[in-house]
């Protein structure tokens, strides 16, 4: 079976990753393959992770790229010499260009650990999301998937799953239920149907 080839950008741990690869493995991933890892911090666990899964990967930073421009150019040329389909953002921390997002227009999915429009743009990112939650107060929070365009978490809503805030939660024991009850859920069910999407239009075109 043909399959749209994905590769998952990374900057930390990959517990992200880790869901997609497991997806994969039990077969709810079907329609993309995870054909690439890359992390833009040279040692990011979930380089490890990509690696036991036997996925090839690859670090790229804007400092050994002289720039941003010069660390999208490279990005672009690996993904693009791949034949890359689908681009996940999974905990990748880098805030992509207007000439980038418009390049993978419709193939590039990233996943914001609140529901979005709540605690997302810049400087949202990681705890910060949750600790921002905590302090404003909110009861239910979750986790979102959404198209990646050249606004930072603007893109069209593919998936949402909301999660209770719990009395006693700190910014860990937060981002670890929201991880756990949504975003290890909802973003390997977007690959999928994002993947499926691809796949048909693919079909229907050629
Ligand atoms: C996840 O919670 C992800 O939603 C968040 O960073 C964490 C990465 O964890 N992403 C953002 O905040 C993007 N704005 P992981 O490396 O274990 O997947």
């Amino acid at each position: 079976m043909n399959k749209i080839r994905i590769a998952v950008l990374v900057s930390g741990g990959g517990t992200n990753l880790q869901a997609l690869i497991d997806a994969q493995a039990k077969g709810s991933l079907q329609s993309g393959e995870i054909a690439l890892v890359v992390s833009n911090k040279p040692g990011a666990y979930a380089l490890e992770r990509a690696k036991r899964a036997g996925i090839e990967t690859l670090t790229l930073t804007r400092t050994d790229c002289g720039s941003q421009e010069g660390f999208e150019t490279a990005l672009m040329e690996a993904l693009d010499s791949r034949k890359i389909g689908l681009i996940v953002l999974a905990g990748f921390m880098s805030i992509l260009s207007a000439s980038f997002t418009g390049h993978y227009e419709n193939r590039m999915i990233n996943i914001h650990p609140s529901l979005i429009p709540s605690f997302c743009g810049k400087g949202y990112y990681g705890l910060r999301v949750h600790e921002a939650a905590l302090a404003y107060g909110v009861k239910v929070t979750g986790a979102t998937v959404h198209y990646v365009n050249e606004v930072p978490d603007g893109g069209k809503i593919l998936l949402q799953k909301a999660v209770s805030v719990e009395p006693g939660d700190t910014p860990e024991t937060l981002q670890r239920r929201v991880m756990e009850q949504a975003e290890w859920r909802i973003l390997p069910e977007a690959a999928e149907m994002v993947s499926a999407k691809l796949l048909n239009d693919k079909e229907n075109w050629i």
